[in-house]
This record gives structure tokens, C-alpha cells and sequence, in this order.
């Protein structure tokens, strides 16, 4: 079990039409690339129509494609010649809220989170202000835990169930291997809407949601998958796998990159983690500086010991397009800045190169990323393509193994995986490892 996940940002990954964007298509036309990397799956970014308040996580409608990014039928190509490599298709599924665009926020307004006053002192993540806002229409004010163009659904409406139950079976019909959720931990809210953080998220009648999407997915052979985008602290963690199959694992993306940081998390990670169940572990995604950047500092070493670290764990491993290559956070001048967070995620959402001219992007939405690393002359992916192909060597399990500081050693089966995390020499067990060395023994 277990496998690698290649989360792709559309917008910015390849663009088959010279319009500046990333679309459908131009993934299509890229599954060379991947099959030879190694992946398992894809997981793309959220394809639906959206008036992009905040790109793609303001959904306008559940069951179609952003014509940005090519219509319903590219999305049934890409997954059926994704298919005939082995390579699974996941979506990003985004049931907490949707845009205020959305047709049910006029005709089902009960679908959403109403109160006739501001009702208590939950904050918007975005706005850092009040989630509560003023509708003159109705005269009442609903919640938004993100923008206020993303009203939050009512979950404990019986009607936003079946809609999603319908959306669901909708993709699942359609070939779509899993979902990646978004916002996991938030769809459900105190039904009293009692004041303090903990009322608004991570209620436990959460579980009882994806209970129900289970079975919806247990209709379908081979079952598809569900991760949770589990934005938690590490003891809350395992609760999710209660009935969701993989829960990504936050706070090693959010540790340092550091032994004493990172294997806590991944002891404490192994140990919680009932029989037969998988951690995902990724140091980037569209919404954290990427991990060549915020892990390595842009040192080439440094990112493949990361590297290594990520593809030698057992269960899943997530690497954000680029990842592969060293890609580094883009420079975005505040002029072309287009994310409405605050610090603006567009510096790890910046055009893939595929090239060092960079000549496949024209115009694009964001400006290219840097091309001194690319698809095309990468010293950086034939080491990834390695370490992919070199997993399935690697036996069941985890266990810690004796060493000096800053080096990090474990079993996996009959292989021993040994990191120098250090930026010095180092030996172990009478092997020399170089600075930030991995080595399988
Ligand atoms: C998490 C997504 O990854 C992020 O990009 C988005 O802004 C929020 N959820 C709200 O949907
Ligand atoms: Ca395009």
C-alpha cells in the first residue's frame, strides 16, 4: 500500500492554448512526464467554474470544468488516458462553502449559516475579522469562515447531505479515483454557534459525514479514496481516520526541517496510526512557501535529503508539481499579486517550467517561475525518479534506529534508510555519508 501523490496546480502547470493558463489539455499532454517520474495518482486542484476570489476554492458549480480549463470531456480524456497509464485521478472537493455565485445561495439560501445578529466571536481565516456578514437581501448575516464571497454550507441541513451524496456519485460515474477534501476539519459547526474557535471547527459530528460518504464510495470497485485536508494539531489527527482513509499530516509540512523537529512527528505518526492505516506526509503545497524554499533555502543538497526523507516514509507521499525539480517560490512583484490572503500564496503558484527559455508560457496569469530549474535539464529529477522507483524496495513499517545527532536512521522491512541531515561529513554504521546524504542500505 501506499503510494505518491502529484498534487497539480492547473492554472499553473501547462497551458495547451497560449492563453496563460494552465488547463486540462496541457495535463494531458504531460502524462509522459509523469509516468516516467513514477506517480500513482493526481490530484488536481479544483476544476469547477469559480469566479477565482480565492482561485478555484469559491465553486460556482460542482459538476462542471472552469472553462479556463477545457470543458467536461478533456476532464473524461485526462482520466481515461491517465487510466491506461495506471495513473488515478483525484479531485478537489470543496464542501465547507461555496462562491457566493453559486445558484443555491440565491434560490437555497437554507442551505447556508444564517443568524438574525452576529451571534458570537468567530473570525474569518482571510479577513481576520467577524465570519459574519451582513446579507441586505435577507436581512440576516451568514457565516463565511474564509471570504466573504465563500458562505460556509449548513451541514446539518439534510439537503446539503444528499446534494453532496449526488456530487459525489457524480464523479465517481465518471471515473474519478478520490478526493482530496478541503477543509476537513471545518464543515461542520456548533449547532448552537457557541462562541470560541473550537465551536466553528473540528467538531466531532464531522466523522459522521464521511461515515456516510464511505459507504458512497463502497458502491465503487475498486473503492475510491478520501483525504482529508486535515489542517490540525498532531493529537487531533488520528480521529480522522475514523472514516476517512488518509488525513494529511500538517505539522510535519509546518515543522523546521530538523531530526529533532521532524521524527517526533513521524514516531508519534507511526505509533497513532492504527493497523492497516496510511500517513500522508509533503513539505509543499499552494498554500505554504515551497519546501525548496522554506526547507532547503534554496540549496540543492539540502532539497534532495528532503527529498529522500518524503519518498523513503512508508504510506503516502504528496509532491506539489515542481517539488520534483527543486522548484523554489516564484518572485511575484506586488503589482501582479492576485491572491487575496495574507501573505499572498501566488510566490508557490507561479507558472511550471518546463523549459530553461521559459518559452512555453506566454502571458501567463502569474509570472513564470525562475527556469534555472527545469523539466528539460533538472539535476534534481533524475534523483526523484530514483527514489521513486527505488520505494517499491522498500519493506512495510517504521522503526527508529540508534544514531548520532543530526543523522536520522530507520528500518523499512530489511532495508535501513539512513539521512545526514547535517551540513558536515557524517558516518554510520562504518558508511560515509556526505552533507545532507540519504543512502538504502
Ligand atoms: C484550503 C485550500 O487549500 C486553500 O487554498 C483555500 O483558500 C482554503 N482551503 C479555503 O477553501
Ligand atoms: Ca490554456
Amino acid at each position: 500500500m501506499g503510494g505518491v501523490l502529484y498534487q497539480v496546480y492547473i492554472r499553473s502547470f501547462a497551458d495547451s492554448n497560449g492563453d496563460g493558463i494552465g488547463d486540462l489539455p496541457g495535463i494531458a499532454a504531460h502524462l509522459d512526464y509523469l509516468t516516467e517520474l513514477g506517480v500513482d495518482t493526481l490530484w488536481l486542484s479544483p476544476v469547477h467554474p469559480s469566479p477565482n476570489v480565492d482561485w478555484g476554492y469559491d465553486v460556482a458549480d460542482y459538476r462542471a470544468v472552469h472553462p479556463d480549463y477545457g470543458m467536461l470531456d478533456d476532464l473524461d480524456t485526462l482520466i481515461a488516458a491517465a487510466g491506461a497509464r495506471s495513473i488515478d485521478v483525484w479531485l478537489d472537493l470543496v464542501p465547507n462553502h461555496t462562491s457566493d455565485r453559486h445558484p443555491w445561495f440565491g434560490d437555497r439560501p437554507e442551505y447556508y449559516v444564517w443568524s438574525e445578529g452576529i451571534p458570537n466571536d468567530w473570525t474569518s481565516i482571510f479577513t481576520g475579522k467577524t465570519a459574519w456578514q451582513y446579507d441586505q437581501t435577507r436581512r440576516q448575516y451568514y457565516l463565511h469562515q474564509f471570504a466573504p464571497e465563500q458562505p460556509d454550507l449548513d451541514w446539518w441541513n439534510a439537503s446539503v447531505r444528499n446534494e453532496f451524496d449526488d456530487i459525489l456519485r457524480f464523479w465517481f460515474n465518471r471515473g474519478v479515483q478520490g478526493f482530496r477534501i478541503d477543509v476537513a476539519h471545518g464543515l461542520i459547526k456548533d449547532r448552537r454557534l457557541r462562541d470560541g474557535v473550537r465551536y466553528m471547527r473540528e467538531r466531532p459530528e464531522v466523522h459522521e459525514i464521511y461515515r456516510r460518504w464511505q459507504e458512497i464510495a463502497g458502491e465503487y470497485i475498486p473503492k475510491p479514496t478520501l483525504m482529508g485536508e486535515t489542517y490540525v494539531t498532531l493529537d487531533k489527527l488520528f480521529a480522522y481516520y475514523a472514516h476517512l482513509d488518509l488525513a494529511q499530516n500538517f505539522p510535519f509540512l509546518r515543522a523546521e526541517f530538523d531530526v529533532d523537529e521532524l521524527r517526533p512527528i513521524v514516531e508519534t505518526t507511526m505509533s497513532r496510526l492504527s493497523k492497516g492505516r496510511e500517513p500522508v506526509w509533503f513539505g509543499s503545497n499552494h498554500d505554504h512557501s515551497r519546501m525548496a524554499t522554506r526547507w532547503a533555502g534554496g540549496d540543492e543538497r539540502k532539497h534532495k535529503a528532503a527529498l529522500f526523507l518524503l519518498l523513503t516514509l512508508p504510506g503516502y507521499a504528496i509532491l506539489y508539481q515542481g517539488d520534483e525539480l527543486g522548484l523554489e517560490d516564484g518572485h511575484v512583484p506586488a503589482d501582479r499579486i492576485l491572491d487575496l490572503a495574507d501573505p499572498p500564496r501566488d510566490p508557490e503558484r507561479t507558472p511550471f517550467p518546463w523549459t530553461r527559455s521559459g518559452e512555453e508560457w506566454r502571458n501567463p496569469w502569474l509570472p513564470a517561475a525562475d527556469t534555472s530549474r527545469n523539466a528539460a535539464d533538472s539535476t534534481i529529477l533524475p534523483y526523484t525518479r530514483e527514489l521513486i522507483a527505488q520505494r517499491k524496495e522498500l519493506g512495510g513499517g517504521y522503526r527508529t534506529l540508534d544514531s548520532a545527532p543530526g543523522i536520522w536512521a530507520y528500518a523499512r522491512g530489511d532495508k535501513t534508510c539512513v539521512l545526514n541531515m547535517t551540513g558536515t561529513t557524517a558516518r554510520h554504521d562504518g558508511h560515509v555519508l556526505e552533507p545532507w546524504q540519504g543512502v538504502v542500505l
